[in-house]
């Protein structure tokens, strides 16, 4: 007999069927004479019933079905009698695969706090709440793909192991294969990297977005999802040292057109959510943020605020509030920042262009005043910064001086300045922090529970 998922079983439920379910106990309660045992198989966040007439299993085998054991169970599918579920199945066969001993299953009780389930990440699986964020996290990269594939966009695959710093920020990873008790050394001390794997200095990604610009500027429409490298040293809510980062990059597009697909594409992807992923996000506004439903629907129906960086320093600058970090032009935005002006002042996502260029990357295009450069970032209710991007600076003379400025290692860019150099052209692009995207659309408040393993500063656990 064939296995059904339960999913399948709850939305075509063929009633007097025979049915076989194989899953994990959730709960088990009754008395001597039947047992109402509650299974769930990770396919939909809803268990099935199963009763069994104790009288027809083994005493043994009763006993040893608890929380947290797998079972495979075959039986009638028949209309419940009892509250709570439509459908149950009368059991005729029961079969352990696996028992999991009350005393020890870390899960057995109900209510354990985040950070606990985040030390057992290895079971947390198996809760409703992650079930459902992983549940949703599956339907938003599947989303992904099929807006970009829709758009005619294509999927590249950049480089994890690079030589370059995207962002310029020098918070890499490195690569290597050298013994690190006895690293060979130039005269002058520095590290010999000659000898190394790849004969150079390499690092994991922080961004496939210098690739990206490559593909783009002949495939005109690309796009990157892949996982991406940070080591800074920063322990909040929103940062992960591993996250996922889905990077369009479009040739012939300028800084509205990328504000146009930034803005569409997020809202496809709520859109999705709200409308393949109901029942988990029921669960979720009602167990983790009541606000959670209002707030996908309304980021929905209301169009971005548009403005520059300049008029949003302004803004705070104007308003009463106490901040931590001060508030001048020049300075970059922080997280209380940026939700101030979406949370409080706008109340509703905010798109902040046209930034210093001294706290922005060297591939943005200067603007005409000399100060500021095409960036953008969206900023969303919750999370502060989603989104950041802008359009690139094209120009070959202009782009070369920035990387002097910035003292860049011109000669390892070489290639990135040849598209500058053959054919080059108006071009912008964006990243979208997959992880900040799963914390807006399951209303999970911290960034280490809305991927399987997180990986933060002395944390690579499992
Ligand atoms: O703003 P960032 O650093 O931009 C880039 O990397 C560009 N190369 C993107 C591009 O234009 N193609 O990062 C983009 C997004 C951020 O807005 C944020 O959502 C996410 O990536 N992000 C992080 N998410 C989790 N943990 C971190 N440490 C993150 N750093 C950035
Ligand atoms: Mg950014």
């Amino acid at each position: 007999m064939k296995r059904t998922k339960i999913k399948e079983l709850l939305i075509t439920p063929k009633l007097g069927s025979d049915v076989l379910v194989k899953g994990w106990v959730r709960t088990k309660r009754g008395n001597r004479n039947i047992a109402f045992i509650a299974v769930n198989d990770g396919s939909t966040i809803n268990n099935i019933q199963v009763v069994a007439d104790t009288a027809l299993f083994d005493e043994n085998l009763m006993k040893d079905i608890s929380t947290g054991s797998c079972i495979a169970v075959k039986g009638r599918l028949v209309e419940s009698q009892g509250q709570g579920q439509h459908v149950e199945i009368n059991a005729s066969e029961i079969e352990l695969y696996g028992k999991s001993d009350a005393e020890t299953y870390p899960l057995q009780k109900k209510g354990h706090s985040m950070e606990f389930l985040r030390e057992n990440a290895h079971l947390r699986f198996r809760t409703n709440t992650f079930g459902a964020v992983f549940r949703i996290r599956h339907a938003m990269a599947f989303a992904i793909h099929n807006y970009f594939n829709e758009k005619g966009f294509f999927y590249l695959h950049t480089p994890i192991i690079t030589g370059s710093d995207c962002e310029g920020a020098g918070e890499m990873f490195h690569v290597t294969t050298m013994d690190l008790k006895n690293i060979p050394r130039n005269n002058d001390g520095t590290v010999d990297f000659k000898t190394d794997f790849y004969g150079k200095e390499t690092n994991l990604t922080v961004s496939g977005q210098l690739e990206g610009e490559l593909g783009a500027l002949a495939l005109g429409e690309i796009y990157t999802f892949g996982p991406t490298f940070r080591a800074e040293n920063s322990n909040t809510p929103r940062h992960l040292s591993e996250f996922w980062m889905i990077e369009p990059e479009m040739a012939f597009y300028d800084l509205d057109d990328n504000m146009d697909l930034a803005e569409d594409f997020v809202k496809y992807l709520i859109r999705y959510a709200l409308q393949n992923c109901r029942e988990d996000l029921e669960f979720l506004n009602n167990m983790i943020d009541k606000a959670l439903l209002e707030r996908l629907n309304f980021v929905l129906g209301n169009d971005f605020v548009r403005m520059t960086y300049t008029e949003a320093v302004e803004i705070l600058k104007a308003s009463s509030e106490k901040w931590e970090y001060p508030v001048g032009w020049g300075r970059d935005l922080q997280a209380e920042h940026e939700r101030y002006l979406v949370e409080k002042h706008f109340k509703r996502p905010v798109i902040l262009t046209d930034y210093p260029k001294e706290i922005k990357a060297f591939y943005m295009k200067q603007n005409d005043d000399g100060k500021t450069v095409r960036a953008m970032d969206v900023l969303f209710p919750g999370i502060g910064e989603i989104i950041g991007g802008s359009q690139r600076e094209e120009n070959y003379d202009k782009l070369i001086t920035r990387i002097r400025e910035m003292k860049m290692p011109e000669k390892d860019l070489w290639w990135y300045l040849d598209t500058r150099r053959f054919g080059t052209a108006p071009h912008s692009g964006f990243g979208l922090g997959f992880e900040r995207l799963i914390l807006f659309v399951t209303g999970m408040s911290n960034i280490r529970d809305v991927i399987p393993f997180p990986r933060t500063p002395k944390n690579a656990e499992f």
